[in-house]
């Protein structure tokens, strides 16, 4: 985008969106999934997905533009890049893509404008009892947003459970697990440590699979409800949903259930120092619109921690724009 000229740059930022729900929509579609080594045309792809075949044909062009497919002698084929659309790519972000057009979301951009004027995320609004309580209501985009979790994590994933000694641990709470992806991978590269998954009840309803000897799956909510007692809880990209005040109500409630000698391991995206075009800063603002959270740097989270009640901050980076900031009971 950089080498382009200044007009067209402000022209494609201002109508970026278009070309996000054209991404959405050939998620939604499956578009991906249909085609295989040989190029398909527009015409057998509308066909299969009730399309229109020259509405189909543009979005899929825009698309290309962007190096999402490739079109040749006008038949689409694949590129490195729509090859991860696909459902059945090991790295899928296809999840991801379909999750940015769900109603709900948009409705939220539309009011980013309130937020800016108010400091307020447009979640609640938007919908009664905000986004929680909308994924609680709608199993269908709850299943969307509990995928993308597990796709945003693909890369995440091993990245922490390398740079930690987990196997010194006994016994690790996730706290938000989700579907469980992070307990799930440092039980398996581990031969000692239980682990627990908790999360709200509808959630892990979708994670009861995961479930073995060494790894039990509870249902609650962290901000009524009593964590078990472990050595270790990790909370991956948690805090950042909350705003200060939930947060600290969060961590409290590690806190309580924490025995004197436990760690608190938050994964998160650090904010960086400088504006630059990664997914943190657009995530920030993400937050910022339907939630209410922030991406936070070391000194906010250190501030946090040693609020609630925790000390020894410290910053493990894993890469990927992730760290975890580790803490222990002050
Ligand atoms: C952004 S997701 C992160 C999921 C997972 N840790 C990951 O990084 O992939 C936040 C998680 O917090 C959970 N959550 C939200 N409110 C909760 C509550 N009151 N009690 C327990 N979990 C909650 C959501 O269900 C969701 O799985």
């Amino acid at each position: 985008m950089q080498n382009l000229d200044p007009v067209t740059q402000i022209q494609l930022m201002s109508g970026g969106y278009y070309l996000s729900r054209c991404l959405q929509i050939v998620a939604e579609l499956g578009i991906a999934d249909l085609i295989d080594d040989e190029p398909v045309s527009a015409a057998q792809l509308a066909n299969s997905t009730d399309s229109h075949p020259e509405a189909l044909s543009r979005v899929l062009s825009l698309l290309c533009a962007h190096g999402v497919f490739d079109r040749v002698d006008g038949r689409f084929q694949h590129s490195d890049l729509s090859r991860i659309i696909r459902s059945d790519h090991p790295a899928s972000m296809r999840a991801f893509a379909r999750m940015f057009g769900i109603p709900l979301i948009w409705q939220s951009v539309i009011r980013l404008n309130d937020s800016v004027a108010t400091g307020r995320p447009m979640g609640n609004d938007v919908t009664e009892g905000g986004l929680w309580r909308y994924f609680e209501d709608h199993p269908e985009d709850n299943a969307k947003f509990n995928s993308t979790m597990a796709a945003k994590s693909q890369v995440v994933v091993p990245l922490v459970v390398a740079a930690y000694d987990f196997e010194s641990l006994s016994r690790i709470v996730d706290v938000g697990g989700g579907r469980g992806h992070l307990i799930d991978a440092i039980i398996k590269s581990t031969v000692k440590p239980t682990g627990v998954l908790f999360d709200q009840p509808h959630v892990v309803r979708e994670a009861a699979l995961i479930s073995g000897d060494r790894l039990q799956v509870l249902g609650g909510d962290f901000f009524t409800d009593t964590l078990p007692e472990a050595d270790a809880y990790v909370l991956m990209e948690v805090i950042h949903d909350w705003d200060d005040e939930h947060a600290e109500r969060i961590l409290r409630t590690v806190r309580n259930a924490a025995p004197a000698d436990s760690k608190i391991m938050l994964v998160e995206a650090m904010m960086p120092d400088a504006p630059v075009p990664c997914w943190t800063t657009t995530l920030d603002i993400i937050m910022l619109n339907l939630l209410g959270g922030r991406q936070r740097s070391l000194p906010e989270y250190t501030a946090l921690l040693n609020k609630c009640g925790f000390d020894e901050v410290r910053e493990i980076p894993v890469g990927a724009g992730h760290s975890i900031v580790h803490a222990t009971f002050a």
